[in-house]
C-alpha cells in the first residue's frame, strides 16, 4: 500500500490526483455509519482498536443486534448484550487511524485513554451518547436508561464552553504609554480527549487577544510573542504564508496555512510530509507537530500590551476569545465547498480606564 501511494506510474492531471471523485451524489445510508454497522460488530481483531479492525457478525441468517441494554428483546431481530458497546474501544475502531507511514493520524480513543475520564471509566458514550430515559424503539418498553444517538461533535452546541479563557489582570486603570504584561489562560478543557480532536490535520482552535473601544471596534491587536525556546513555535502562531498543501507538496500548489488574522496563538496539529512540508493529506503525513489542549491542563499565554499614549482618558475593553473551526477557509475554497463557521468557544473581557486627559 505504501508503495502504491508514492510510486504512481501514471500521472493524471492535478485535479484528479487529489480529488476523490464520487459518482452521483450520495444519499441515505451511504452517507455514513449506519445502525446495522455498529450493532453487528461482535469484537475487535487486535487488542488495540484502530483502522477499522472490527469483526462483524452479519449476513444471511445472522441477524443478531448488539448493545448494552439490560434484558434486550426485539420482535424482529435477535439481541445480544455486548460490553464492547459500552466502552471506548468500540469508538476507537474508527476514531484511531494509523497511516501507511506508521503515524497516528487520528487518535481520539488513544488520547482519551490518557485522561482522567479513562481512569474514572467515563467512556465516550457518556458525552456523545448521553443516557436518557424512554423507549429505545417504538415497540420496546419504557426504560430509565438508554442512549441518545446524537454524536454531537464540532458544532456550536458542543464546542461552546469546551474550554474557558481567563484574562488575569486585576487593575481597573492603566497609564497611557505604559507597557503592561498580561497573562491569559486557557483551561477547564471539557473534552474527553485533546481539544481539538478528530481529523486534526484540519481542526483548529485559536486565541485572539485585542483591545476594543466602547462600540466594539478593534483598536489594537495584541500578537502572541514568539517563543524562541520552542523550535516548532511558528506552527502555533497563525500565519498566511502559502505553505500548506492539500496533498503531497510535490503536487502543489500551496494554500495559505491558517487563513486567519496573523499573530494569534493557534492550538493545532500540523502534519508534515516526506519533504517536511505542511500537508492536509493525512495519508502523506510522516510526522506531526502539535500543541493541542489536554483535559485537566491550564495553558498560560503571556502578552505585552503597549498602551498607546493617544488613548489617554478613554475606557477600553480588553477581550480574549477562543475559537474553533473544522477546516481552514483556504482549504474549503480549494475544495470548492462552503467555508466552515468560526465558532466561539469562550470569551473573557475586562473594561479598563486609560488614565489622563484625552
Ligand atoms: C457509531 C455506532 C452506532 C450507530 C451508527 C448506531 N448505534 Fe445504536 N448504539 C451504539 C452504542 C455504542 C450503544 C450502547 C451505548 C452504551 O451502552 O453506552 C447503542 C445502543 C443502542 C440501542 C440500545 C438502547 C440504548 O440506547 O442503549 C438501540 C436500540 C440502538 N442503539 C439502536 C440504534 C439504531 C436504530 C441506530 C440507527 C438509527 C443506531 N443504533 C445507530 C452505537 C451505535
Ligand atoms: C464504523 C466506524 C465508526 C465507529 C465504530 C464510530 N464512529 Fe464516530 N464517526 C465515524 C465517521 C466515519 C464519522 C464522520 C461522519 C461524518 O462526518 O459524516 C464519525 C463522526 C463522529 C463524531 C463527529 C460528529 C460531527 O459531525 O462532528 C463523533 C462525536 C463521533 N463520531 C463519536 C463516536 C463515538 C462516541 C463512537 C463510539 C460509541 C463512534 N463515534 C464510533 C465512524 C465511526
Ligand atoms: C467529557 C466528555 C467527552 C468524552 C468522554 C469524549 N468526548 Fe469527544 N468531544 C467532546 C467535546 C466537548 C467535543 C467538541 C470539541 C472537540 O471537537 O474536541 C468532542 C468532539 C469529538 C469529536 C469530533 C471531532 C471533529 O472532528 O469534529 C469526535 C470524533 C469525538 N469527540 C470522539 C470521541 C471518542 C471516540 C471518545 C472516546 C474515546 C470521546 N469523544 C470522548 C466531549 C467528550
Amino acid at each position: 500500500m505504501q508503495q502504491g501511494l508514492r510510486s504512481e506510474a501514471v500521472n493524471p492531471p492535478y485535479e484528479q490526483r487529489w480529488r476523490n471523485s464520487l459518482p452521483a451524489p450520495k444519499h441515505g445510508a451511504d452517507r455514513g455509519v449506519f445502525c446495522d454497522f455498529c450493532h453487528s460488530i461482535r469484537s475487535i481483531a487486535n487488542r488495540q482498536p484502530f483502522n477499522h479492525n472490527y469483526m462483524p457478525d452479519a449476513g444471511p441468517g445472522r441477524n443478531k443486534k448488539r448493545a448494552d441494554l439490560e434484558f434486550p428483546w426485539s420482535p424482529y431481530h435477535g439481541t445480544q448484550v455486548s460490553e464492547l458497546h459500552e466502552g471506548a474501544d468500540l469508538c476507537g475502531i474508527c476514531h484511531n487511524e494509523k497511516n501507511p507511514f506508521g503515524v497516528w493520524v487520528k487518535a481520539t480513543q488513544i488520547e482519551w485513554s490518557d485522561t482522567v475520564y479513562a481512569r474514572r471509566d467515563i467512556s465516550c458514550q457518556w458525552c456523545h451518547m448521553p443516557p436518557r430515559a424512554g423507549k429505545p424503539a417504538k415497540m420496546g418498553r419504557e426504560r430509565p436508561w438508554n442512549h441518545a444517538h446524537w454524536f454531537g461533535g464540532g458544532f456550536t452546541g458542543f464546542v461552546e464552553g469546551a474550554a474557558a479563557v481567563t484574562i488575569h489582570f486585576h487593575e481597573d486603570t492603566v497609564p497611557p504609554g505604559s507597557i503592561v504584561p498580561l497573562e491569559i489562560t486557557v483551561g477547564d478543557i471539557a473534552t474527553g480527549h485533546l481539544f481539538p480532536t478528530g481529523a486534526t490535520e484540519e481542526r483548529d482552535v485559536w486565541l485572539r487577544v485585542a483591545v476594543y473601544d466602547a462600540q466594539g471596534n478593534e483598536l489594537q491587536h495584541l500578537p502572541v510573542p514568539p517563543n524562541p525556546q520552542d523550535p516548532n513555535d511558528r506552527y502555533f502562531i497563525t500565519s498566511n504564508v502559502r505553505e500548506a498543501y492539500p496533498s503531497h507538496s510535490d503536487y502543489g500548489p500551496a494554500l495559505a496555512r491558517d487563513a486567519l488574522p496573523e499573530g494569534d496563538r493557534i492550538y493545532q496539529d500540523v502534519f508534515l510530509d516526506s519533504k517536511g512540508k505542511v500537508t492536509f493529506g493525512q495519508w502523506y503525513a510522516v510526522r506531526i507537530v502539535g500543541n493541542r489542549l489536554k483535559p485537566g491542563e491550564t495553558r498560560r499565554e503571556r502578552y505585552t500590551w503597549n498602551v498607546p499614549a493617544r488613548q489617554a482618558g478613554t475606557e477600553v475593553c480588553l477581550r480574549a476569545t477562543l475559537w474553533y473551526r473544522r477546516m481552514a477557509d483556504s482549504h474549503a475554497e480549494h475544495l470548492g465547498i462552503d467555508k466552515r463557521p468560526h465558532l466561539l468557544v469562550s470569551p473573557d473581557e475586562k473594561r479598563i480606564q486609560i488614565v489622563g486627559n484625552p
